[in-house]
């Protein structure tokens, strides 16, 4: 009969179990190769019950659909939903008439489940579909079909769709106009045809709530001031607009003090502020050969827990939602954009939450 204290010391050496505690006393198990997040039977809080704001999620219908664990996750943890991809105009009017299949699927999914759809996006020089682009529209023309199309999409969606990204990313890094292939050589004006837009969205739903859009918010002091400056503008022209939204895809060496000084200055517009895409890189120098070290995981879990403690700064009536860009590592869109072996998310590749989930729920007040 083996000794039991020999079975004990044989698992605890298979298994390099380093567990930290979050405020909440839970306990975080991270284990061996990868990090496979924290003990099942830790009874952690789900985010959507301790937030007092949305918890949002990007998400893909198709693998709501097909993925079971993934529609788990994101019921049991999630308040919220972003179409990663369904509510762009590349996918309602990818030909000259309309297709409602895959918004409508999304908008259905979230009734059906009690969570709420933030519409992402109407306008976006990148999803402007090429049968559109290339029909050569003058300013008048080109206006003029756009907002049908914002009164069409966000009239559908009217009591169901309850905020909108109405403009997203048109300044590049500095603050200077983007210089896209769409919108910037119609208009004289630019910022002029946002505004109306914005107006358009209104007159279709009163109740929605209407944001702009952009990544590196916090980051950057001249696309910083680019957007304060065109809020200002709305307002002096009478455009409505309720809250803007930065991305923050961020990682793990993100310098916290510029974050936080850019924060609390995107925050003195006095308007919701969404924290609308985030993820944290780790990988951050998309290495082939990295390897998302226990130490790592914890890094990222401290840098989650940081930006939602900033988040919790705001005051309540500026807090809209924190959205992460996907739910899980096995689907998010990093591992394309910018490399293979990069782990952003709340959950693991098995769905398992990760110390960044504990990190992001001890942030919550
Ligand atoms: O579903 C179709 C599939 O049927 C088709 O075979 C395939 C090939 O054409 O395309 C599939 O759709 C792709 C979709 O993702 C779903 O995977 C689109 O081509 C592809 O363009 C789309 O990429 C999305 C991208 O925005 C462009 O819309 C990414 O998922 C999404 O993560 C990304 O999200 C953006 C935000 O909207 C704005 N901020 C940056 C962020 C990351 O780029």
């Amino acid at each position: 009969m083996i000794d039991k204290k020999i079975i004990w010391g044989v698992l605890l050496l298979c298994t390099m179990i380093f567990a930290s505690c979050s405020n909440d006393g839970k306990v975080v198990f991270i284990q061996g190769e990868e990090p496979v997040g924290i003990d099942p039977n830790a009874p952690i809080q789900p985010l959507k019950d301790k937030a007092k704001f949305k918890i949002g999620a990007a998400v893909k219908f198709t693998t709501l659909q097909g993925d079971a664990k993934y529609k788990d996750a994101v019921l049991k943890n999630f308040s919220q939903i972003t179409a990663e991809f369904e509510m762009k105009m590349a996918t309602i009017w990818g030909s000259t008439s309309y297709n409602w299949t895959a918004p409508d699927n999304l908008v259905n999914f979230a009734k059906d489940n009690n969570l709420e759809v933030h519409g992402h996006t109407l306008i976006w020089y990148n999803s402007f579909p090429d049968w559109f682009k290339n029909q050569q529209n003058d300013s008048v023309a080109f206006e003029a079909k756009v907002k049908v199309y914002i009164k069409d999409v966000v009239g559908r969606y009217k009591g169901k769709v309850k905020s909108w990204d109405v403009v997203n990313e048109v300044f590049a890094d500095g603050g200077a106009l983007r210089d896209e292939t769409v919108i910037k050589p119609i208009f004289k004006d630019p910022i002029g045809f946002y505004g109306r837009c914005f107006q358009y969205a209104r007159e279709a739903d009163p109740d929605a709530k209407l944001f702009y859009n952009d990544y590196s918010v916090v980051i950057d002091a001249g696309k910083r001031a680019a957007i304060k400056k065109m809020v200002a503008r709305f307002k002096a022209k009478g455009y409505p607009i309720d809250g803007l939204g930065d991305q923050f895809h961020y990682s793990v060496n993100t310098n916290r003090q510029v974050m936080t000084t850019g924060f609390t200055d995107l925050a003195s517009t006095g308007l919701l502020i969404h924290i609308s895409e985030l993820d944290i890189k780790v990988n951050v120098n998309k290495s082939d050969s990295y390897f998302f070290s226990d130490e790592e995981a914890q890094k990222q879990a401290d840098t989650y827990k940081y930006i939602v403690e900033m988040y919790e700064t705001l005051p309540q009536n500026q807090k809209f939602a924190i959205t992460t860009w996907g739910v899980t590592d096995k689907y998010t869109w990093l591992t394309e954009a910018w490399n293979p072996k990069e782990y952003p998310l709340l959950f693991d590749i098995d769905y398992s939450k990760k110390a960044a989930y504990v990190g992001f729920l001890a942030g919550l007040k």
